[in-house]
């Protein structure tokens, strides 16, 4: 949500008020945490972040105090429940600066939300002739679903590459972009390499050959202002564990027109207003789409972590990460051997990077004995590795709880790794 973005707002706004990463910490439990008898150094956000007690406290007080089926009962709990799951769903509406709350589809995650498009929007329209366009650095959630939606219609994938530093290649996307591409489906911010793409020009050109953009949020929404209406997308997935909010839960926004469209793609229970055994006939959006008792505690939970968001501002939170990339960066560059990967202008906090001759598993089992969690590995992004000509990197990732001195600690265990293997 970008306020600045909104018609008829202000547009002279006050720069973000400073975030205090001390004072933020004292809300995640978990963060208090030893590791043998160091303290916890969290710096793999970018996989899952930690959840701030308010999170915990919704999920906790929903199974407490709710608990109870939602738009199935009559009775005070259910009604309860019905509220609070519905007003989660608002908060997210609100987030993103959807149009309606009927946009909003919950799903289990990002996954599954770029599953459901492929599968409901994609496989009733793509035939052979028709392209999806996806780029070099996409998550293998936004990969395979198109991969197999390829195999089911006989559409074809194409790739739009990277350059030597991570970023979108504009002119080569262009160059593969066509009137046979249908759907353009990119990641707003890489997880392997931190580069945040330009969506609204990418959507824009999408919607001049006639294509739908489908953006992958996971690495977005706890970092950048994300505002749908602004970007103009056809449908943007994210997921709540990646903004501070449970696992098992996450939201599709899909223009309206598009979901009314849309057959179902999961039968069962709740999406239904009529079943006979001659025929079905199904609710309106977003209900179509949502088979099945949900995850009530998640959405509640994905709610509060709206809740917690803009209790910081997402404006301050990205200053705060942007000052973290700035220093990790420059100390990062001290550490012998290190080369990283991704150095895109435009970055998230992603620290991706290799040290010469020394696997990244090693480094990241180094780390673990000084308390420092990163991720190391190919990140669920393959085709990257493949294009960087590495097997695996290690992966530091930072989200508003964390300091300079973590970054600094990071450094000195790399040192340490050095040490050991030099
Ligand atoms: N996609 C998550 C990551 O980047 C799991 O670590």
């Amino acid at each position: 949500m970008n306020p600045a973005a909104r018609p008829g707002s202000d547009t002279s706004i006050a720069p973000p008020r400073a975030l205090d990463a001390d004072r933020v910490r004292e809300q995640f439990p978990i963060l208090r945490r030893q590791i043998g008898d160091r303290p916890l150094v969290y710096l793999d956000s970018a996989a899952t972040t930690q959840k701030p007690q308010s999170v915990i406290d919704a999920v906790s007080r929903y199974y407490e105090e709710i608990n109870s089926n939602v738009h199935r009962g009559v009775h005070r709990l259910s009604e309860e429940a019905t509220n609070a799951y519905e007003g989660a769903r608002k908060k997210i509406r609100t987030f993103i600066n959807a149009k309606d709350w009927q946009e909003i589809v919950w799903v289990r995650g990002t996954t599954e939300g770029i599953n459901l498009v492929a599968q409901s929007w994609g496989r009733s329209r793509l035939g052979k002739g028709d392209e999806v366009l996806l780029t070099t650095m996409e998550h293998h959630s936004n990969i395979v679903p198109w991969q197999i939606l390829c195999e089911q219609t006989g559409a074809t994938l194409r790739i739009a590459p990277i350059g030597d530093d991570g970023s979108l290649l504009l002119e080569e996307f262009e160059k593969v972009l066509s009137d046979r591409t249908r759907v353009v489906a990119v990641t707003h911010a890489s997880n392997a390499l931190g580069t945040v793409n330009p969506i609204r020009e990418i959507v824009a050109l999408a919607h001049a050959v006639g294509a739908v953009a489908v953006i992958d949020g996971a690495q977005a929404t706890a970092h950048l202002p994300v505002d749908v209406r602004d970007l103009d997308c056809d449908f943007y997935a994210f997921s709540g564990h990646k903004m501070f909010g449970p696992t098992g839960i996450g939201a599709l926004y899909a223009k309206r027109e598009h979901l009314e469209a849309m057959p179902p793609w999961m039968g069962g229970g709740d999406m239904i207003s009529m079943v006979t055994f001659r025929e079905t006939h199904y609710s309106d959006p977003p209900f179509r789409f949502e088979a099945g008792t949900p995850n009530i505690a998640g959405a509640v939970g994905m709610g509060a972590a709206v809740d917690f968001i803009t209790g910081l501002g997402i404006d301050a939170i990205g200053a705060h990460e942007r000052g973290l990339l700035e220093h990790g960066t420059a100390r990062l560059g001290e550490v012998e051997g290190l080369r990283l990967i991704g150095t895109a202008p435009h970055k998230s906090a992603v620290f991706s990077f290799v040290l010469e001759g020394i696997h990244p598993h090693d480094i990241g089992t180094i780390l673990d004995r000084r308390g420092i969690a990163i991720r190391t590995g190919h990140h669920c992004a393959q085709p990257v590795m493949q294009r960087f000509r590495v097997p695996a990197t290690a992966r530091a990732s930072v989200s508003v709880y964390n300091t300079r001195r973590d970054l600094d600690d990071l450094v000195e265990g790399l040192e340490e790794v050095n040490r050991f293997f030099r």
